[in-house]
């Protein structure tokens, strides 16, 4: 079952609306047509309880102020280095947003922009289209269509169909704070990545073609460990700064659609199971400094949630070392990233 309504009105006179997907379990998906975002996920816990897994705002007019919590982030997630690649000798030259580099789609970031929504009662699900107009330095026009489900099996679905009118780089991804307790500290969370090698960043703080083995580093999440204890576990210095912040791009071991990675709370019995044919995941765990926004009067503070974004490795565009994001004109993007809810009542 599908219900339309109205969130709310933007500070500029947006209209935004929410789209809620019902399972057989009465447990509930929210989203909303600002940035073809994951509004809210209501899944069971343990207790039989619904409660919400993600971070977000209660307020249309937050919408802007929000970091990035659920949306859809395109053409292109996570770094450029220089806001610079060159396809077939052609050189694009990107916005520099972000400390000399691109991130996130510039300008044109999906995130910002409102979708065209429509509604499959019989797949129960919502695709979400929008023209990108090359905004940000692309210049290519794109077709985008993101397409949400959900099902009695408590998997969450997003699919991504994205048409390029020209030679360009696109690497979408889906930017939720997760967090399975529904708020507080995650680095008591438990968590699994699939994964024997991450793309270490260069000096200029993203991938440069390398790739390094995660063993006997914070970032070992080969066998189930507890984010907290990874963190301290850190007798090579590898986080350069306090607080510790993961911000690291996993090269998944399997190839096609397959697990990416296991996220469980011992508090809620909730378990996230993470599948994706994308290349890599990007491991973030965002720590909250008087983040004054929140949803349900709770304002957003220290480890609030992690983000397990799949995409292509960041700056993969100038290192063919990486799986390519490089798409022809009128080569589909055809990409599918599905979270799985469930709840085990011992921790495994
Ligand atoms: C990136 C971080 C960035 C955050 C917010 C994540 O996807 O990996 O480096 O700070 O998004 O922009």
């Amino acid at each position: 079952m599908i219900k339309k309504e109205k969130f709310g009105t933007m500070s500029d006179g947006r209209e935004v609306n929410l789209f809620t997907l019902y399972n057989s379990s009465c447990e509930y998906v929210q989203l909303l047509d600002y940035g073809a975002s994951i509004h809210s996920i209501y899944v069971l816990d343990k207790d039989g309880k619904l409660g919400d897994v993600v971070l977000g705002v209660d307020n249309a007019d937050e919408l802007e102020g929000r970091s990035y919590e659920g949306v859809t982030i395109g053409r292109c997630a996570n770094r450029i280095a220089y806001g610079k690649f060159t396809i077939d000798g052609v050189e694009t030259r990107l916005e520099c947003n972000r400390g000399g580099h691109f991130i996130h789609g510039g300008s044109g970031n999906y995130a910002n922009k409102t979708f065209a929504a429509t509604m499959d009662e019989a797949q129960n699900c919502v695709t979400f289209r929008l023209v990108d107009t090359g905004e940000g330095g692309f210049g290519c026009y794109a077709e985008v269509a993101v397409t949400f489900t959900f099902d009695d099996n408590h998997e969450l679905g997003i699919q991504y169909n994205i048409m390029p009118h020209g030679d360009t780089v696109i690497c979408p991804t889906n930017h939720a704070y997760i967090n399975l307790s529904g708020t507080g500290d995650i680095r008591d969370h438990l968590l699994k990545i699939y994964a024997n090698y991450f793309a270490p960043k260069g000096e200029i703080g993203m991938p440069m073609g390398d790739r390094s083995q995660v063993i006997g580093t914070p970032l070992d999440f080969i066998k189930t460990r507890r984010i907290g204890e990874a963190m301290k576990d850190d007798l090579i210095g590898f986080f350069s700064s306090k607080p510790c912040i993961y911000d690291d791009s996993y090269i998944l071991d399997k190839s096609g659609f397959g697990l990416a990675a296991e996220l469980y709370s011992g508090e809620t019995g909730r378990i996230m199971h993470v599948y994706t044919d994308m290349p890599a995941l990007i491991a973030f765990t965002p720590y909250a400094k008087d983040m004054d926004h929140g949803k349900g009067g709770v304002f957003y503070t220290g480890y609030c949630a992690i983000c397990l974004e799949t995409q292509y490795i960041p700056n993969a565009v100038n290192c063919p070392q990486y799986t390519s994001p490089i798409f022809r004109v009128n080569e589909l993007l055809h990409s599918k990233t599905v979270y799985v809810f469930n709840v085990v009542h011992s921790e495994g």
